[in-house]
């Protein structure tokens, strides 16, 4: 009989104050989510187990804090990460432009050997608001800022809604894995 293959995942996520980190993260666990905005202070993370074809894999998920202020508190767990899911709000478009400096001082942090494979994933959350009417950057935006990045996968949100969130995450894992 042969033993199914483990394996321990560290996924940052990062991203600007309010886009939806916790949320995503508490929907992707728990299935809840809560419309009162409670601003994460340094970090702290939760595991998930998953399976990936023949692979048991632990997904150590590692929320931190978007605010400036709380940010230094941060950097300090960005070593040893195996994927950075970079979240922003579609309807909010400096969470879109900051994603630059998300992904450069990560990378900076981080100092990984191979800064131009390191596996990334971008999400777009929020797309449950309005109905997308209020959306400010499009699909086709993100979508090309990732192929500028070295084709990092994209996933479009809703952490209310349960919208695609297992998907990002399961995605987030599969990169991860892909890059070992
Ligand atoms: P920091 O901890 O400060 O970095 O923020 P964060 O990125 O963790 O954001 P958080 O998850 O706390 O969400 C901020 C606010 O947006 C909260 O009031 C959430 O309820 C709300 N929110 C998060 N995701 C969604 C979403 O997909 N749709 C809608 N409509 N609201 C959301
Ligand atoms: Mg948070």
């Amino acid at each position: 009989m042969t033993m199914p293959k483990r394996s321990l995942l560290k996924i940052i996520l990062l991203g600007d104050s309010g886009v939806g980190k916790t949320s995503l993260m508490n929907q992707y666990l728990h299935k809840k989510f809560r419309p009162q905005y409670k601003a994460t202070i340094g970090a702290d993370f939760v595991t998930k187990e998953l399976q990936i074809d023949d692979k048991l894999v632990t997904l150590q998920i590692w929320d931190t804090a978007g605010q400036e202020r709380f940010q230094s508190l941060g950097v300090a767990f960005y070593r040893g990460a195996d994927c950075c899911i970079l979240v922003y709000d579609v309807n909010v478009l400096k969470s879109f432009e900051t994603l630059q400096n998300w992904h450069e001082e990560f990378l900076k942090q981080v100092d990984p050997a191979n800064p131009e494979t390191f596996p990334f994933v971008l999400i777009g959350n929020k797309v449950d608001i309005d109905g997308g009417n209020s959306r400010v950057v499009s699909e086709k935006t993100a979508r090309e800022w990732c192929i500028s990045k070295g084709n990092i996968p994209y996933f479009e949100t809703s952490a209310k809604e349960d919208y695609n969130v297992d998907a990002a995450f399961f995605g987030a894992a599969e990169t991860a894995l892909a890059t070992e």
